[in-house]
Parts: structure tokens; sequence; C-alpha cells
């Protein structure tokens, strides 16, 4: 006689199945966080701009909007990543919301540049294949994100600029709307001031409103994308950082996948968003030669992005960065007084954020 034939039919019945799901479920429980992570574990984080951020310059209904708006672009890529979705349709699921929406410099109510235009910036990389897409100085596109994900995907280059990208964007019917439906008082006004008073950039937007996302999916893949109209005022073509492969987007699964907010030209000079993971990526090769011997614990990514971060100050840009890592952290990291944020995760984390003391 078998073990089991001295049990009751019934209790049989009752005990093969629930016996069977309990012995899985206590060796899930047993695993270390890591290695839940590893497993099924999925993460992302967001931002909407980084800047002169402060508590007292903001009505009760601003800080409300900006925290629902976050909200709303975190809830849609979480939503895809918890229903087994990848890392790159969870950060076009978060970004392509706040790219409609007026609060963010990017898409609709994006900056205008000095000749009052919209000329937008986007990339996207892939870190299970270091596939990227972007394209830069595009008017008309609604979601410069997506676009930037079809030269990836439909193209053999990386990176499309003005005209030719919106020839490429026609011919692949990415979605197109008028010149009206991207433009805003709010923005008409920051150039009028700019231009009357001989301001900078700066000076007139106080924060960048770039916006970006980055991802875990649970196949353990990494994603990294970034979108903006840039800075009030541009002129002669500019192009910032986030349309720039390893300046303000970069993702590989090796090390970690990186969004950047702030003054492009910095971020560009010190190629923030590869220079952070490709630190990453050295720490984590001394360990497999160290035999495991660990050099990149928890806290460790923040401290090397705070390096990175100071590294911008120094030379003296400002903004920020958020990342994530193979093992689920949801890292920010910002030199200014504020920077809209957000991150959520398997484990249960599911936070928005502005102010530098949240
Ligand atoms: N970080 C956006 C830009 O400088 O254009």
């Amino acid at each position: 006689m078998d073990k089991m034939s001295c049990y009751p039919l019934r209790m049989r019945g009752f005990f093969t199945p629930f016996a069977r799901a309990l012995a899985v479920l206590s060796v899930i429980v047993a695993l270390p966080a890591t290695a839940q992570e590893d497993q099924a574990g999925w993460s992302i984080a967001i931002h909407g701009g980084a800047g002169t951020i402060a508590r007292e310059d903001m009505t009760e209904e601003q800080d409300a909007a900006y925290r629902a708006a976050l909200q709303n672009a975190l809830d849609a890529g979480a939503k895809v990543l918890r229903e087994g979705g990848s890392a790159m349709d969870a950060i076009q699921a978060a970004i392509e919301p706040m790219e409609d929406d007026p609060l963010f410099n990017a898409g609709r109510g994006a900056v205008l540049t000095w000749d009052g235009e919209i000329e937008l910036d986007a990339s996207i990389m892939d870190g299970r294949t270091r596939d990227a897409g972007a394209v830069a100085g595009v008017t008309g596109i609604r979601h410069p994100i997506a676009l930037a994900r079809k030269v990836m995907s439909d193209s053999p280059h990386v990176m499309l600029s003005g005209k030719g990208a919106e020839a490429f964007a026609t011919e692949h019917d990415a979605e197109l709307m008028p010149p009206e439906w991207f433009e805003t008082e709010r923005r008409r006004e920051s150039l009028e001031r700019m231009k009357a008073e001989q301001l900078s950039a700066i000076d007139v937007d106080v924060k960048f409103g770039t916006v970006g996302a980055v991802a875990l999916d649970s196949q353990g893949n990494l994603a990294a994308g970034t979108s903006t109209g840039g800075m009030t005022g541009k002129r002669w073509g500019r192009i910032g950082d986030a349309p720039i492969i390893g300046a303000g987007t970069y993702a590989d699964n090796r090390s970690c996948a990186v969004s950047a907010t702030g003054w492009g030209e910095y971020f560009i000079r010190v190629g923030v968003a590869k220079t952070i993971c490709e630190r990453l990526l050295v720490a984590r090769s001394f360990e497999t030669a160290n035999n495991g011997m660990p050099a990149t614990g928890s806290g460790f990514a923040q401290i090397l992005s705070d390096s990175v971060m100071e590294d911008v100050r120094v030379l003296g840009g400002d903004g920020g960065v958020i990342l994530v890592t193979p093992s689920g952290e949801a890292l920010y990291s910002f030199n200014t007084s504020g920077m809209y944020r957000g991150r959520a995760t398997s484990q249960g984390v599911n936070e928005v954020a502005i102010y530098s003391d949240e």
C-alpha cells in the first residue's frame, strides 16, 4: 500500500492538489526577495521632469493635478507588467499619457522654439538586445516615443531627424496632429516673456518637464524611454540629451535602465545614462571575477547614480535620472529641489512624489 492509499478518498482528492499548491507556495515564500524578483518580479519608474519645484510655489490644485497625472502614467505602465507584458510595452504605455498631457514638456503642451514652433525629441532602448530608436526635431507627431520605437523596429537606423523623420512617420502610419493640438497658452507666454525680458530658458522654465520611464519585466528584460520638447526658445536645430542614446536614455539587461531629465547639454557631456549603466556593469564584472564577493549590494546603484548626478552639478548642470536594475530596484537621483516622479514594483511599492524631501 502506498502512503496516499491510507487516506480516505475525499481526503486524498483534497490533499493532492492542495498539498502540491502548498509545497510550491512554501518554496516561493522561502526564497530570498532577490530570487523572487529574478523569477517573476517587475518594476517600473517614471519621471515628468526635474527642476526648481517648491511646495510654496504650487497651489493645492496644481500639486494634485501633477500627482494624478503621474499616477495615471505609472498605473498604465504597471498594468502592462502585472499582466506579464514586456518592459518595452510598459514604458511606451507609461510615456504616451504624459505626451498627451499639457502639464508636461513632451508632445502636447511642449515648449516653443524661438520661432514659435514645437520640435519634439524622443528615444527608446531595449535592454535585452540593446536595439534603440530615436527621433529629433520632429513636428506634428502625437507620440514621439512610438515613432522612436518604429525607427528601432522598422528601419536600419537608430536616429532620424526633422523632415526625414516626418516622412518616415507618414510612411509608417504614425499618428499625426495639427499644430494647434500641441500648442498651449502657457508655453506661448513663456516664450514671449523670454524674448521681452531677454531671459534664458532656465529663467522662464524653472523646471524641465521632459518625461521618461524605465522598467524591468517579469522575463528579466529592461527598457528605457524618454520624450521631450527640449528647452523654451531653442534655435538653430538645437537637440538635447533626450534622443541621444547614452545621454538621456540607456538600457542594458546586464546593468540597468536609465532615463534622464534636465539641462540636456550637461547630460550629453557627461553621457549620463550610459555612464551609470557602464559603472554598474564594471562593478558586477568585479563580483563575477571575485567569485560573487558582493561589490554591488543594496544601495550601490543609488550611490553610483548620485555620483554621476554630482558630476553633472559640478559642471553647472541640473536635473535627475530614474533607474531600474536587473534585481528590481527602482531609484531616483536628482540634484534639483524637486522631480515629478513615481515608481511601482511587484513587491507592492506604488508611489508618486514631487519634492526632494518626500
Ligand atoms: N533634457 C531635455 C533637453 O535638454 O532637451
